[in-house]
């Protein structure tokens, strides 16, 4: 008699902890997903700017650009962190923030990086440009990789989004972020 009460008792609990398990993969977390992809697009709307201002008021050096890279380093560093720590989002295509809305916000971050960079080779002051490039790669690429899993397939409009700008990640040498994303090339229509 004992011995089958606690066989129900442990029928129950497994009941209880399948429930759980069912309830995490359906939970919708794109709120908490949108609030860290905000944060980084903010900060990539700082750093975008005052980029192009150095280059703009010729205060472009390897200091003043190592800054910036620095700073978005650390922004997509915390994004990765944050995301890794938020529970995998079952998603929404009508809930607010949805998927989509979070995946361009997203893109904008991107955009802006590879916007704001695009004119520094061929500027000239910063001649260690490759190796902050090569620092930031695979932190923005881990990101991205992270981005789509705490948001599974969100990368897709990502790299929709990313159809002209990825090429000038390319060309900056982006090479581990670009395969994160593969942006999608353009239709020849
Ligand atoms: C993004 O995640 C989806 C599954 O959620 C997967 O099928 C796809 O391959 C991933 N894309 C990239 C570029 O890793
Ligand atoms: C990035 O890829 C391009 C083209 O595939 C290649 O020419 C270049 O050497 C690569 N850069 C790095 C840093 O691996």
């Amino acid at each position: 008699m004992l011995a089958l009460y606690r066989l129900f008792t442990l029928a129950l609990a497994s009941v209880a902890c399948a429930r759980t398990l069912d309830v995490r993969q359906v939970t919708n977390t794109n709120a908490a997903i949108n609030a860290i992809v905000d944060r980084l697009d903010e900060t990539m709307r700082h750093a975008g700017p005052a980029i192009l201002t150095l280059m703009a008021n010729h205060k472009l050096s390897p200091t003043t650009l190592g800054t910036q890279m620095d700073s978005i380093g650390a922004a997509f560093r915390r994004t990765t962190t944050a995301l890794a720590a938020t529970p995998v989002s079952g998603g929404s295509t009508t809930v607010m923030p949805t998927n989509d809305e979070i995946a361009v916000t997203y893109s904008d971050a991107m955009q802006l990086v590879s916007a704001s960079l695009s004119g520094i080779i061929r500027n000239g002051r910063v001649p260690n440009f490759p190796t902050m490039v090569a620092t930031l790669d695979p932190i923005m690429a881990a990101a991205a990789t992270q981005f789509n899993k705490t948001l599974p397939n969100s990368i897709s409009l990502v790299a929709i989004m990313l159809r002209d700008a990825g090429q000038f990640l390319l060309a900056e040498g982006f090479n581990q972020t670009f395969a994160a994303i593969k942006p999608t090339t353009a239709p020849t229509t």
